[in-house]
């Protein structure tokens, strides 16, 4: 898979992008990641890439030209992949856009600076808009390293465990159960018998019943969404009677 990073900053991507799995992914030669440097492409004598806003205000606006040269020099025109602008104005990044954008092949990151973009990006370059949550950072750096290792993640050989993404919290639509190693027991805490059993299907019901007990405590939200077969719902719907019980007992109704 190939990431084209358009960015002012491309040297803040450099140290992530050559440490761990993702350099030996890139080394394998699973995936390409290639920087471009926006002020490359500026052709003033002072490298501009920012202007004042029409209609005043403040902050700086990105500059249209430098992006348009940078984009259409590097990947083409009409480009032949999906254009992704990180902004905190695009859709929430989640794992099922990371398995969408895994799926693409090629796609191309802006990551701006400055208070904003010229509209004319957004409206004639862009097709995607995305953002990895609903704060705002100084610029799309961060968000662009965050889509890469989310989608190198799901290609498959980057991972070294083949089935080492399909457990994920998220990927199956539940939070992931909780691990244990080596030592069974630490300062007392033992890890759960069932996991020391060896009984395979005693231990598969186990991972799902606390997956969905996580989710229950610590994402409900994501249960709404999920097709669950019917011994799952009356296992969460006994789980969920025994959390109010314990809510009244403690007099903290607001808990559950
Ligand atoms: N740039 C600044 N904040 C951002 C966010 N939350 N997501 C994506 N890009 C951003």
């Amino acid at each position: 898979m190939r990431f084209d990073v358009f960015t002012l900053l491309p040297e803040t991507l450099s140290p992530y992008l050559n440490a761990s799995i993702l350099e030996k992914a890139a080394a394998r030669g699973l995936i390409e990641v290639h920087l471009h440097n926006i002020r490359d492409y500026s052709t003033d004598r002072h490298h501009t890439t920012d202007d004042m806003p029409y209609g005043g205000g403040g902050g700086m606006v990105m500059k249209p030209e430098p992006v348009f040269a940078a984009l259409e020099t590097a990947i083409g025109s009409p480009p032949q992949c999906p254009v992704i602008l990180l902004t905190p104005q695009g859709r929430v990044f989640n794992q099922a856009i990371a398995a969408e954008l895994a799926a693409c092949g090629r796609i191309a990151l802006i990551s701006g600076r400055y208070e904003g973009f010229d509209e004319r990006i957004r409206q004639n370059l862009v097709t995607d808009e995305i953002s990895i949550g609903d704060y705002v950072l100084t610029g799309g750096e961060l968000p662009a390293l965050i889509l890469i290792d989310a989608i190198a993640r799901l290609l498959p050989g980057v991972l070294g465990d083949p089935t080492g993404a399909e457990d994920d919290s998220h990927a199956s639509g539940l939070l992931e159960y909780p691990h244990y190693t080596r030592p069974s027991e630490f300062r007392g805490w033992r890890v759960p018998e069932v996991l020391l059993s060896g009984d395979h299907g005693k231990i598969e019901r186990w991972r799902r019943e606390q997956s969905l007990l996580r989710t229950l405590h610590k994402r409900p939200d994501m249960l709404q969404k999920m097709k669950l077969q019917e011994w799952e719902r009356k296992f969460l719907a006994k789980a969920e009677k025994t959390m109010r019980v314990q809510a009244c007992s403690t007099g903290d109704e607001n808990e559950i």
